[in-house]
């Protein structure tokens, strides 16, 4: 088979999305643009991959990492500059170059596995992925003669007022013959309105030398959408997740409101799980099948095991495992690891603590720093008091101890089994095991004093 190549631009500031970061990194559903392009370029399987950095290049190559070589674009001249940067890897090469904007990440491996199949059954030097657009603006517009053949791409800037009107795009992703693209690159100048040497000058260029030119229309104009502003960017999150969205539908996930359920790429969901309006799951999260999320929760690269309910809470670098509960309104921050059939309720924040089997924690209480056996019960307000202004301590609870209410746990701290404290306690020293363990401040009520206070 032809080999096949691919040059990701990526080298430009995105000065449209008047951000700090640059355009590329800007996320949909959860990942750069620019690595959603990566993945779907790594999927055509081509032998080689060039992408041109510039405008945060360091962080551009942190990202993608050693999936694809580099050239650095020092000067962003356009698209066409660009794409000649990538001359020291691919020039004098034989086979079929994919050129790629970073900055259109709903592009999908089929649609540029057609795009290489149309582009081969045309024998052409260059074919165009365009698309339909309602809205064109901004667009490159695609111009074809009487009959149909494609004679030249003009930027919307340069366009007449007639070719204004043209509603086929260019999506800026395009196959080359790789040795005509060099040879034609080297012809491009900056005669237009912008001043830049735009990659679209070359299907001109070619068809001037009498080689073939196509266009592979998709159907899927939301397919191409190029993100260069935050209207775009929203625009292509939208459609992105409800993509995702339908994918874990198809796959046996309930959604009460997909409309309103953010779940980023890369997620796993379980079948038979059900996620309720206005959820966010993001990151690595990987969520267990019969699972019930419910409304408003927030969940970031976390573990749920199946058949977990997790009601309205926030749910960071967490692990619950099967059959558990969390909440409502609990928080459950990194290094939080909640055993089976644990119970987490309302209002209760755990950070960096194990939570045994069966153990419950019911009601407004905070747990950092800690491990906690089976079948513990913790009551009403309990405070794991792990920091003393300077350094964490923790404190270890057996199974089968019982917290009254109320009570603060002063780290480092040892519960053994069996024990009880009392409600209301304040303990700074171990527990044995079977103690009963009280520490306040013993009542005093003094007979009939109540009338001599001032209020
Ligand atoms: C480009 C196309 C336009 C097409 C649109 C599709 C040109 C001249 N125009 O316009 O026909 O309809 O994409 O989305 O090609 N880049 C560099 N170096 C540069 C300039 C750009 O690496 O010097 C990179 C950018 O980072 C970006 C990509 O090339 O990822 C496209 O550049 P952009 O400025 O977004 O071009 P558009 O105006 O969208
Ligand atoms: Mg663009």
């Amino acid at each position: 088979m032809e080999k096949r190549y691919t040059i990701i631009l990526a080298a430009g500031k995105g000065t449209r999305m008047k951000s700090k970061l640059y355009k590329v990194l800007h996320p949909v559903a959860g990942k750069p643009m620019v690595e959603h392009i990566i993945e779907r370029v790594i999927e055509t399987k081509p032998s080689e991959i060039v992408t041109v950095v510039g405008h945060g290049a360091e962080k551009v190559k942190e990202q993608l990492g050693d999936r694809t070589e580099y050239v650095v674009q020092e000067e962003q001249l356009g698209t066409g500059h660009a794409v000649m940067q990538a001359a020291e890897f691919l020039k004098g090469k034989k086979g079929t170059t994919l050129v790629i904007s970073g900055d259109t990440p709903l592009l999908t491996s089929q649609t540029i596995d057609h795009l290489f199949d149309y582009h081969q059954g045309k024998k052409a030097s260059a074919t165009i992925l365009t698309a339909h657009a309602d809205d064109p603006t901004s667009y490159g517009r695609i111009i074809r003669d009487h009959v149909g053949i494609v004679e030249k791409i003009v930027e919307q800037k340069d366009a007449t007022p007639e070719e204004i009107r043209i509603q086929e795009i260019n999506t800026g992703t395009y196959c080359f013959d790789n040795e005509a693209l060099f040879d034609a690159l080297e012809k491009i100048g900056t005669n237009n309105a912008q001043g830049e040497y735009y990659l679209t000058d070359i299907i001109e260029i070619l068809k001037a030398d009498g080689k073939t030119v196509a266009a592979y229309q998709t159907e899927d104009f939301e397919e191409s959408i190029g993100v260069n502003d935050r209207l775009a960017l929203a625009e292509a999150n939208r459609i992105m997740r409800r993509r995702i969205n339908q994918m874990h539908m198809v796959n046996g996930v309930s959604f009460i409101d997909p409309a309103t359920t953010y779940i980023d790429a890369g997620v796993e969901i379980g079948s038979d799980t059900i996620i309720e309006a206005g959820v966010q799951i993001q990151g690595k999260t990987v969520i267990g099948s019969d699972v019930v999320i419910g409304a408003h929760s927030k969940i970031v690269d976390s573990i749920v095991e199946d058949n977990v309910e997790i009601k309205q809470s926030v749910i960071e670098e967490a692990i619950v495992r099967k059959n558990a509960d969390v909440g409502p309104y609990a928080h459950l921050r990194p290094q939080a690891e909640i055993g089976e059939k644990a119970h987490i309720g309302n209002f209760v924040e755990i950070k960096k603590a194990k939570i045994g089997e069966n153990t419950k924690v019911g009601h407004l209480t905070y747990v950092g720093d800690a491990v906690l056996g089976e079948d513990i019960n913790v009551g009403c307000g309990v405070v794991f008091v792990n920091y003393d202004g300077k350094n964490k301590h923790q404190t270890v609870i057996g199974d089968h101890v019982f917290i009254g209410s109320s009570t603060n746990l002063v780290a480092p701290l040892m519960i053994e089994k069996n024990s009880v404290v009392a409600a209301g306690s304040t303990i700074t020293e171990d527990v044995k095991e079977g103690d009963l363990a009280i520490g306040r401040a013993r009542q005093v009520n003094k007979s009939g004093y109540a009338s001599h206070l001032p209020f």
